[in-house]
């Protein structure tokens, strides 16, 4: 029998997924009260009903200590309900996007873009003269951590800090802590709120042109009756921006640049095909996105894949095995950047809570594979492949390291990446 927090199957959960997908659909996680959605048809048509599956739900899945699923109801630190953005249903979280939204302005983004370029050169620069690198470390962490920490507008030495507690944030999240580690998280999770609770009032004080800013100005508007947001939901939103944004781009640049060791043609063309570095990316979403899946619970008695599902059911939706089903993906394991279809992949989510960071991940993710295209004529894995291990986490898949080895660009003329 499968159990969807083993060790092995958290590291290697395809097959299971595949499994699911052919015979439990709708797969009751024994004595654990959830269900496992598995299929493209059934993800994508919960993920567009929000009024049957709402998000408003403070709930994780945890490997207790006999090593079986549970589902835990948890509060957030700092939080009064369980009602923002990412947990939020309604016009509550309709007025949270509208804030968010407003802050990645297309201006904005384009400075993003220019700033993530200065940082990916300025770390492959130190790849000279060293032919083998752990990428993980030396390009897919630094990129988003300073590039989140700018748009934001946190101060740059707090960047060590912040790796930290997004650590901790995720390993809570992640479902695989022990006891001892989950009290580690708690406190580490306490402190990162305090944190951002005097970043914040610093902000109201003097609100700058970054994300803080925008939502110092928010509550500023709530204060006067206009639309805007409470400062407890200001601080919440920005956790979610620093936990969802940074460890999910790490990913998805590691998993890019995995991809790009098993394919040196494609390695190839990427230095001056721009359209082939787009497609590449949207087929690591599809393959190896980070987001393993995230919570729904019914609000009413409702039927899915002719399952019934009570009112008050929590379900998953897996969208990495979503984006495996043959029946959307026609050779589903294979690599491919000629799909008709390249972009259907969920891997960003869908509907109404589809991620507000999928245009930064993607331009962070182009950035860094350019950079890296740039001084690397040819990349090589440097390890056995059967070493290579993702963190543990049932909520966010990423390489935990990517030693590679790097010939140099052979061609005299430079390449520079191009912003934008
Ligand atoms: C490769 C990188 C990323 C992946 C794979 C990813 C994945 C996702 C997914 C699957 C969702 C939908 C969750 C749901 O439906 O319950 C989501 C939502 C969200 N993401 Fe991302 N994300 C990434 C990067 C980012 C970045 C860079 C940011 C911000 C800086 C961000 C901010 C958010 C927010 C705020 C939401 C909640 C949106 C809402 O509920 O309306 N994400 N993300």
């Amino acid at each position: 029998m499968w159990n969807p927090v083993a060790p092995d199957i958290v590291e290697h959960p395809h097959p299971f997924w595949a499994w699911l997908r052919r015979e439990s659909p709708v797969h009751p996680v024994a004595g654990a009260g959830y269900f496992l959605i598995s299929r493209y048809d059934d993800v994508l048509h919960v993920s567009r009903d929000s009024q049957t599956y709402s998000s408003e739900l403070r709930a994780i899945v945890q490997r207790d200590d006999a090593g079986r699923a549970r589902l835990l109801q948890t509060r957030i630190v700092g939080q009064p309900q369980a009602r923002v953005l990412g947990v939020a249903d309604g016009e509550v979280h309709a007025s949270h996007r509208r804030v968010v939204g407003r802050t990645f302005s297309p201006s904005r983004m384009e400075r993003m873009s220019r700033l993530a370029l200065e940082i990916a050169e300025r770390c492959v620069a130190r790849f000279e003269g060293t032919n083998r690198v752990d990428v993980v470390a030396a390009l897919a962490i630094p990129l988003p951590l300073e590039l989140t920490t700018r748009l934001l507008g946190l101060p740059l030495e707090d960047q060590p800090a912040l790796q930290i507690w997004t650590d901790h944030a995720l390993r809570m999240a992640g479902g695989l802590a022990s006891e001892e580690e989950l009290a580690e998280d708690l406190a580490q999770t306490t402190a990162f709120h305090a944190y951002l609770e005097r970043r914040f009032d610093e902000a109201m004080a003097h609100p700058g042109d970054d994300v803080l800013g925008d939502l110092a100005r928010a509550v500023r508007d709530a204060e006067r009756g206009e639309a805007g947001v409470a400062r407890w939901e200001a601080v919440a939103i920005l956790f979610q921006l620093v936990v969802g944004g940074i460890e999910t781009t790490v990913g998805l640049i590691s998993a890019a640049i995995h991809h790009a060791t098993h394919q040196p043609e494609l390695w190839s063309r990427m230095r001056d095909e721009l359209e082939v570095v787009a497609s590449f990316i949207e087929e690591t979403i599809r393959l190896d996105g980070p987001a393993i899946g995230n919570l729904r619970r019914t609000t009413r008695d409702t039927e899915l894949a002719g399952c019934s599902l009570p009112e008050g059911s929590t379900v998953a939706l897996l969208w990495g095995s979503a984006n495996r089903d043959e029946s959307q993906f026609p050779r589903a394991e294979c690599f491919e950047l000629d799909r008709p279809n390249i972009k259907a992949h969920l891997g960003f989510g869908l509907g109404k809570h589809f991620c507000l960071g999928a245009a930064l991940a993607r331009m962070e993710t182009r950035v860094a594979l350019q950079a890296l295209r740039a001084v690397a004529g040819g990349i090589a894995l440097d390890c056995d492949p059967a070493e290579l291990r993702h963190k543990p986490s049932m909520g966010i898949r990423r390489l935990q390291s990517l030693p590679v080895s790097i010939s140099p660009q052979k061609s005299a003329a430079p390449c520079r990446p191009r912003s934008g």
